[in-house]
This record gives C-alpha cells, structure tokens and sequence, in this order.
C-alpha cells in the first residue's frame, strides 16, 4: 500500500519524526524555516496530512489551494490561527494539544506574575548594568504575592491551575471572570469567587490573563480596563497577543497606572511594541510558557497520535484522542 504524505510545518524532535515515518512519507522543515504563506500552500500539495503548531495561519483559501488535505493536527492548545469551520466544511479533521501543557504553563504563569511583582528582571538587568553599590531600604522592593488578590481572567484548565497554585501554595484569595461559572465544587476546591470582570480589575492585586484569543477577546483589556486596576497591581498576560492593547498597556506602564506587567505573549509577536521595550517595569518572554522539554515533547507527540490516527493508522484509528471536530471522520 502506498503511504500517505504528511508535511510537518516546523523542527520538530528527531523521534516524532521517525514515529510519522512508520506510516508516512514524511516532508520536514528540519532548518526551521518560517515559510510565508505561499510557501506552506506549495509544500502541503500533495500531502493528506499536515503538523503545524500554533503559528501558521490554517483559513478557507488555503484548504480549498490544497485540496488533498484531510488532517491538521496542532501541537498547540489554542488554535485561533485555524479556521476549523472551514475545515468542518470541507471535511478536514481538526485537532489541538490540551491538557499536556497546563501545569507547565501555570507554573509559569506564576513564574512570570511572582518575577512582575518582585522585580526580578528590572533588579536583574541593575545589578548587570554595574549600578548595585548599596543596599537601600527601598531597594526593587515590590508587593506580596502570597496573600494577595489573585485575579484570574479565563478560568479553562490553565486558569484553573493557576488558581490552584496561588490559592493553596500561597494562600491568596482567588476571584475569578469566565464566560459561564464553574461549577460549585471546583469554586470550593480553589476557593475561588466569580465576580465581574471590572470586579476583577478593580480588586484583584495580581491580575493573570488565560482567555482563548478571538475577535470577542480582542483588545478585551485596554486603556478603559487599566485605568480600573489599583496602581500598586500588576497583569500578567500567558494566554494570546491581541487580548491586552500592547499600546495602552505601555502607556499605563510608563505612567505608573499600574504597577508592573509580564507578558510572554505580544500583539504581531515576534515583533514586540516598541513602547514596551522603552518601560523597565515589564518582565518580557518570548512566548515560552510550555516551553519545559518534556511537555514540547509531550505536545508534539499528541500531535503525532492526532494524525496518524485522523489517518486511519495506529491504534486510535479513526478516532484522534484531541479532535475539535470529530464529526468529520463519523
Ligand atoms: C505553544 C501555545 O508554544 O499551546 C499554545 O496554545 O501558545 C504554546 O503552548 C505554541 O503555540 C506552539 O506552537
């Protein structure tokens, strides 16, 4: 039987690869090259199935420009770069890579909110500029994290496993906006109270964002939203570029309407607003919350497992364990 040919977008780890050539003719981007539109359509001709990650924009002109396609297969958790009605539409399977990543990722959404509160970067980038000549009583000094207001925005598994770090590891008080409540008993178990979300921005002191990025999450926290937060709060943003108003959060930054941010996602990242890079009192990543080895590679082989089974191979044949729209293969 011929083999089916698969295109995987970008570098991956050597043995993904070698798990999608036991049932694949396999074309890779091993160099890691970013290709522009227009190349990613010249190579997924031909192919039935395609690895992407959560960078490669996945719409209806592409899908009909490769007709052969049957299965993208994400090793991200978000997938607003996929259009997946249009794939329903046109009969292509769909899946992403939830749960693997969210302890890593809260564990670095707490890194990342613990480092904007004590200051860890700015006092870094101080003592590396050569100006630590005296201790001072005043010194980077930030706010608490344990026992404060944790404000969580987007309250999925990622929030949710924040929450859980911050309420039951640093004893803070957790409230919470989502698109509908959870359900009693996972509020008591976090402790966690749903409130509104100026609520939220009003009194939390830690304010974490994990909301899926869509054109209703767009801008959702912007100059109005800011200038609700305390001055001594600051915002943390894991979840996607576009969500927060880099601009406006900048401004709020720079004037000290609140007090210090840490973004590891940005709007047209890889490009960062240029006003963010002038404040000091921002901790920047570039976009690496899953980032631990053995979770990249855990996302990278549900990925595998999604499209060798969307495929009709391997032992969840037909049935991909993450599919968004299973439909498709009913
Ligand atoms: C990924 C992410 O690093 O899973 C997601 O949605 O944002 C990150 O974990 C990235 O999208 C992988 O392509």
């Amino acid at each position: 039987m011929n083999k089916p040919a698969v295109l995987v977008c970008r570098a991956v780890f050597a043995d993904i690869i070698d798990r999608l050539r036991e049932h694949f003719i396999v074309e890779t981007n091993q160099p890691d090259v970013v290709w522009s539109r227009d190349e990613l359509i010249a190579h997924l001709q031909g192919k039935a199935g395609v690895f992407v990650t959560g960078t490669q924009p996945i719409d209806a002109a592409l899908l009909d420009a490769c007709p052969e396609l049957k299965a993208v297969c994400s090793m991200a958790v978000g997938y607003n770069n996929i259009d997946v009605p249009a794939c329903t539409a046109r009969g292509v399977l769909v899946s992403n890579a939830p749960d693997v990543l969210t302890e890593t990722t809260a564990d670095f959404g707490f890194a990342l909110m613990m480092a904007t509160a004590r200051r860890i970067s700015e006092s870094e980038h101080f003592l590396r500029r050569g100006e630590w000549t005296k201790w001072s009583v005043d010194l980077f000094a930030g706010s608490d994290v344990h026992g404060a207001t944790l404000g969580v925005l987007g309250m999925g598994r990622i929030g949710q496993a924040v929450a859980r770090r911050g309420a039951l590891g640093f004893g803070m008080k957790v409230i919470y906006h989502n698109r509908s409540r959870l359900d009693a008993a996972i509020e008591a178990e976090l402790g966690a109270r749903y409130v509104g979300k100026d609520e939220l921005l009003r009194e939390c002191d830690h304010l974490v964002i994990v909301v899926p990025y869509s054109a209703q999450s767009h801008h959702l926290i912007g100059a109005a939203e800011l200038a609700l937060m305390k001055p001594t709060a600051t915002l943390t943003n894991i979840a996607r570029g576009g969500i927060v108003d880099d601009a406006a959060l900048a401004e709020a930054l720079r004037t000290k309407q609140i007090a210090a941010a840490g973004l590891d996602v940005f709007e047209g990242e890889p490009q960062v607003h240029p006003a963010l890079l002038e404040v000091p009192n921002v901790v920047l990543t570039p976009h690496i919350a899953s980032a631990s080895l053995p979770t990249r590679r855990a996302m990278a082989n549900l990925a595998v497992d999604n499209l060798i089974a969307a495929l009709g191979f391997g032992p969840n044949k037909g049935r991909p364990p993450t599919a968004l729209n299973p439909q498709v293969l009913a």
